[in-house]
C-alpha cells in the first residue's frame, strides 16, 4: 500500500472545492482581487480563532515574518538571535531587512531554540530574537524573554516564527501572542493550507499592527504617500476564499494529527523500534506540523520507504549556519552540535490528517524490516 507523504484533496475534498468555487464566483462578481473583502474577512476570523487582536494578512509566511521584524524596528546594524536549525525564511527574513543574523542551537528534545545558548550570544547589538515553533511545537516564549531580559539587563523582544504552528498552545499565552510580533505560513502543505502562496503577521499591540498594514503597502497610510519604504504584501482574495474554507475545520485537521502523532508513539514502542529511533516530544499543545523522529541510518530507512512508495522527508539537512549564503558569517562545522546532529538524523513521517491507520501500520512495519534487516541499534 503507498504512504503519501501528503495529499491536498484530504483538505480541498469535493464538498469544499464546491463550496470554494462558488466563493470564487463571488470574487469574480465583486471583483475586489486584491486585500478584498475575503481578506478582512479572514483576518477577522483568524484574531478570534487565534486569540490575539491584530492581524495581517499577506503574501506568503516569509515576508510575514519581514513585517514582524520591520514593525520590531529590525534593520542595519542590528543582530536578530535565529535557531540554526530551522527553515531558511527564518533567518532569511533577518537579512532582507538588512540585519545579522547570529545563529543559536536548539535543544535537542524540541528542537527549538536554546535559551541558554541564546543567552551566551547576546552582544551590545542584539536588537531582537527569533522563536521559531519548529514542527509545531509551542515554544515558552516568555520564559525566554525572561532568560533573556535578565541576562542582557535590558529587555529583548522576541519575535516568534509561528509558520508551522497555526492553532498551537501554550499555557503561557497563546502561540503568535506571546513576544512582540509573529509571522505564520499558509503555504498549501501548512496545517492551515492555502490554494496558494498566503501568510500573515499577528501581535497584541495596534501601533506594532498599523505599522505592519503600511509596510504590507509600500509604507503608506494614504495612497500615494508614503512614511516609510515597505513592500507590495498584499493577499489576493481568492486565496483568502480558500482559507476561509478551511478554518472552521483546523481544530478538527489539527485533533487528527494528534491522534496519528498517538498512535505513531504507540506503533513504535509496540514494535520494540525506540531503541533505533527517537520519538518527538509530546506536549498537549503541540499541532504536529511535522511528525519527526530521529533514526539510526537516517537516509538508508528513508531509501528504503520510498521505494516501498511510503513518503518520508528531511527537514531539514544543512543548518543555517552552514548555508553558502551565511558564509561571510563565518559558521564552522562543529559550531552548533546539536543543531548539526538533527540535520543527519531527522526525518518526518505522514501526519496530515488523512493518514489512515493502515497506512500507520503499514510504515511502521516497513521500519522493523529496515532494522531487521540492517540490524538493531540499541
Ligand atoms: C519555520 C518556517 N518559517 C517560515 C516559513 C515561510 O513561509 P512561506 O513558505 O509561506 O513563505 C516556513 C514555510 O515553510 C516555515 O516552515
Amino acid at each position: 500500500m503507498a504512504v503519501p507523504f501528503f495529499n491536498i484533496h484530504h483538505s480541498f475534498n469535493d464538498g469544499a472545492q464546491k463550496s470554494l468555487l462558488a466563493r470564487w464566483q463571488r470574487i469574480l462578481q465583486h471583483g475586489g482581487f486584491v486585500n478584498g473583502p475575503e481578506v478582512r474577512e479572514l483576518e477577522a476570523d483568524l484574531a478570534t480563532f487565534l486569540e490575539v487582536p491584530e492581524v495581517i494578512c499577506c503574501s506568503n509566511g516569509s515576508d510575514a515574518l519581514v513585517l514582524a521584524l520591520r514593525a520590531a524596528d529590525i534593520g542595519p546594524g542590528d543582530e536578530v538571535l535565529v535557531p540554526a536549525f530551522t527553515f531558511f525564511a527564518s533567518a532569511g527574513a533577518v537579512s532582507r531587512c538588512g540585519a545579522t543574523p547570529v545563529f543559536v542551537d536548539i535543544d535537542p528534545v524540541t528542537y527549538c531554540i536554546d535559551a541558554e545558548h541564546a543567552v551566551s550570544k547576546i552582544t551590545a547589538k542584539t536588537k531582537a530574537c527569533m522563536a521559531v515553533h519548529l514542527y509545531g511545537y509551542p515554544v515558552d516564549i516568555l520564559a525566554l524573554a525572561k532568560t533573556l531580559e535578565s541576562a542582557a539587563g535590558r529587555p529583548i523582544p522576541v519575535v516568534e516564527d509561528a509558520a508551522q504552528a497555526v492553532g498551537a498552545v501554550h499555557p503561557a499565552g497563546p502561540v503568535g501572542g506571546m513576544g512582540i510580533s509573529a509571522g505564520w505560513s499558509l503555504f498549501p502543505t501548512k496545517n492551515l493550507g492555502a490554494p496558494g502562496d498566503a501568510g500573515f503577521a499577528t501581535c497584541m499591540d495596534k501601533d506594532v499592527a498599523d505599522r505592519m498594514r503600511r509596510l504590507r503597502e509600500h509604507g503608506g497610510g494614504r495612497q500615494y504617500y508614503h512614511d516609510e519604504v515597505g513592500y507590495n504584501f498584499r493577499m489576493d482574495s481568492l486565496v483568502a476564499a480558500g482559507v476561509l474554507e478551511l478554518l472552521p475545520r483546523l481544530v478538527e485537521f489539527n485533533a487528527a494529527r494528534r491522534v496519528g502523532a498517538e498512535h505513531y508513539r504507540e506503533l513504535f514502542t509496540a514494535a520494540g523500534l525506540t531503541g533505533a529511533i527517537v520519538l518527538p516530544e509530546a506536549h498537549p499543545g503541540h499541532v504536529y506540523h511535522q511528525f519527526i523522529i530521529r533514526a539510526a541510518q537516517r537516509d538508508a530507512l528513508k531509501d528504503f520507504l520510498h521505494a516501498r512508495e511510503i513518503g518520508c522527508a528531511v527537514y531539514y539537512p544543512l543548518a543555517l549556519h552552514l548555508q553558502p549564503c551565511f558564509a561571510d558569517l563565518g559558521g564552522k562545522l562543529g559550531n552548533l552540535p546539536h543543531s548539526e546532529t538533527a540535520t543527519a538524523e531527522v526525518l518526518a513521517l505522514p501526519i496530515y490528517p488523512g493518514v489512515t491507520v493502515a497506512q500507520r501500520e503499514e510504515l511502521v512495519a516497513a521500519v522493523a524490516e529496515f532494522y531487521a534487516q540492517v540490524g538493531a541499534v540499541g
